[in-house]
């Protein structure tokens, strides 16, 4: 499974990426709102620091001006993904900017009917939002499981980019089912290494080791 980092925080992107734990960014204008950035700007600094993709959103509510905004967006680097919300008018706008051979990640995606039409509209990336059905007593993950089970029924090539994600359990819960992609917030990346066992099992072994009055280095 692909790990993106959800941020516009170009430190956090740096720290992870340093560990080759970042195959790809998605950013979304609450994240750009964040990091008191332009958008332009911190979306380039971004591409140049990272090989994989990097979504870039539309802010358009209308597929022409969907459009001119993913072509703009576009240039900002080889690696962009126009991400563009899943309404019909985005519907459109993929089509169109995924014809014209870009990345297109239609996101904001909450049912495996609208991940369907994606995957028909030519979409690169399927993004379903896990948390925000969690949030509603929904079940995240059981949508993760329709997409993945439609799209092998039809090899559909569109990934599916498990996003949304709260928890160091939704990552291992979406692997297991077989995401191609999850983007997760640096916190919870970075909360995945942590099991109470390891540090009680460390603190066992530092107390052992000072009784040994020996040193390493
Ligand atoms: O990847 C989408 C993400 O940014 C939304 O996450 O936690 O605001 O639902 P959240």
């Amino acid at each position: 499974m692909k790990f993106f980092v959800d941020t516009a925080d170009v430190d956090a992107i740096a720290e992870l990426n340093a560990l080759g734990m970042v195959d790809g960014v998605t950013t979304n204008p609450s994240l750009i709102m964040k990091s008191g950035r332009d958008i332009l700007e911190v979306t380039k600094e971004i591409c140049e620091m990272v090989d994989g993709p990097v979504s870039a959103e539309v802010v358009a509510t209308e597929a022409d001006d969907m459009i001119a905004e993913g072509r703009k967006l576009a240039k900002i680097a080889d690696n962009i993904a126009v991400k563009v919300p899943l309404t019909w008018a985005g519907l459109k706008a993929c089509k169109t900017l995924s014809d014209e051979g870009n990345m297109v990640n239609v996101t904001l995606c909450f049912s495996a009917n609208q991940a369907l039409l994606a995957a028909k509209a030519g979409a690169t990336f399927i993004s379903p939002f896990i948390g925000r059905l969690d949030d509603l007593n929904l079940d995240g993950l059981d949508l993760i499981e329709d997409i993945r089970t439609i799209y092998d029924n039809y090899d559909f090539e569109t990934q599916i980019l498990a996003a949304s994600i709260r928890t160091a359990n939704h990552m291992s819960e979406v692997a297991k089912i077989g995401a191609d992609v999850a983007t997760a917030p640096p916190s919870v990346i970075k909360n995945m290494a942590n099991h109470v066992l390891t540090d009680k099992g460390l603190d066992a072994f530092l107390q052992d080791w000072a009784k040994t009055g020996q040193k390493i280095l």
